[in-house]
């Protein structure tokens, strides 16, 4: 039987420090009431002091080894999607790596905003079909606090912290990825951005002012083109597996918006059982969301060996993308 790429272990980690809606109507105008219902979120948690990407990545890592009863000095690959690094150079993945005392692996950092896990499993995926005795770390970890800006209540309401880590390797028992796909386009940059802290606005009085180091958002722009892309990816995701809705066991799409996922669960025709939803307590984590998700999933007893999961994504660039497999 051919290899296919397996989940082994999931592990997740959030700061402590929580902040509830009623909390950001203390600091902007804003209410529980519309932050509720235009986003399913109720609370989000967000780093302390001395709490940064890479502290909450290595937890969520430590988490998922333990899971897959694999040493750190087994991996082969660490990939970190993440767009909110502890600093521009080393990578976060680095920064995993020797913490971890991972010594046999290669590290490095994946960019592409709320996608990134989907990015990264799907590379995983690639790498055991080239190398099936592979055993790869994938986490997606954000801190997103600290790209927003607490003034704006358009964007700050809608963020949060945390990490989620799997550990990926190659079987051949019939489980495993069955499709994913990865998508893009650069022509719709705009919509979504942080456009400072790069090399085109580097870091002056000027750029600070001008709130360039924050995430801006046209959030209704980004709405409607994130219901097309989600649902066509889950659609080429299924088409591909060869399942029809009905058949996927869990669904777990990128936690941004409670009203894109019921928007996906409809239009799949999902039942509400077999839609995993934790927006409420993380907001939208970016490459973080996926991964705790499953993690929260799969301690929850959701995922059985061979349940069919459907996981999709979108996010700044855009990117975009979609994996079934089976667990
Ligand atoms: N509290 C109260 N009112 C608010 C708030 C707030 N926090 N934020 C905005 N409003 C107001 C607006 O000012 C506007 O008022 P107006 O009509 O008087 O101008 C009104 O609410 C409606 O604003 P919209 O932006 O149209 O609200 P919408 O229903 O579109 O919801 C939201 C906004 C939640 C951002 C939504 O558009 C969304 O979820 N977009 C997609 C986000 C997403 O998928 N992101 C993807 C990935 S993120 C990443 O990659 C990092």
């Amino acid at each position: 039987m051919e290899v296919a790429s397996v989940i082994a272990g999931t592990g997740s980690f959030v700061p402590e420090r929580v902040i509830t809606n009623k909390d950001l109507e203390a600091m902007i105008d804003t209410t529980d009431e519309w932050i509720r219902t235009r986003t399913g979120i109720q609370e989000r948690h967000i780093v302390s002091e001395g709490e940064t990407n890479s502290s909450l990545a290595i937890q969520a890592s430590e988490k998922a080894l333990k899971m897959a009863g694999i040493s750190p000095e087994e991996l082969d690959l660490i990939i970190v999607a993440t767009f909110t690094p502890d600093m521009s150079m080393p990578s976060v993945a680095c920064l995993v790596q020797k913490e971890l005392g991972a010594v046999n692996a290669g590290a490095f950092d994946l960019y592409a905003t709320c996608s990134g896990f989907l990015y990264g499993l799907t590379v995983a995926d690639r790498f055991i079909k080239a190398r099936p005795d592979s055993k790869i770390l994938v986490v997606g970890s954000e801190v997103l606090s600290q790209r927003v800006n607490w003034e704006d209540r358009s964007t700050c309401v809608l963020f949060g912290d945390g990490a989620g880590a799997v550990v990926v390797v190659g079987a051949r028992d019939g489980r495993g990825i069955v499709a994913s796909h990865l998508h893009s386009d650069g022509s719709l940059w705009e919509l979504l951005t942080v456009r400072g802290l790069g090399t085109r606005y580097p870091i002056t009085c000027e750029m600070l002012e001008k709130g360039f180091q924050f995430i801006e958002m046209n959030g209704r722009e980004v709405f409607r083109h994130a219901v097309w892309a989600l649902e066509s990816a889950a659609n080429e995701a299924l088409e591909s597996a060869g399942w029809k809705g009905e058949d996927v066991d869990l669904f777990v799409p990128h936690q941004a918006n409670v009203r894109i996922i019921t928007f996906l669960r409809e239009r799949l025709n999902l039942p509400k059982e077999k839609v995993f939803i934790n927006i409420h307590k993380y907001g939208n984590t970016s490459a973080a969301s996926i991964p705790i998700a499953l993690d929260e999933a799969n301690r929850n007893g959701l995922l059985k060996p061979g349940s069919k999961v459907l996981m999709v994504a979108f996010g700044g660039g855009f990117t975009w993308g979609s994996v079934a497999m089976k667990w």
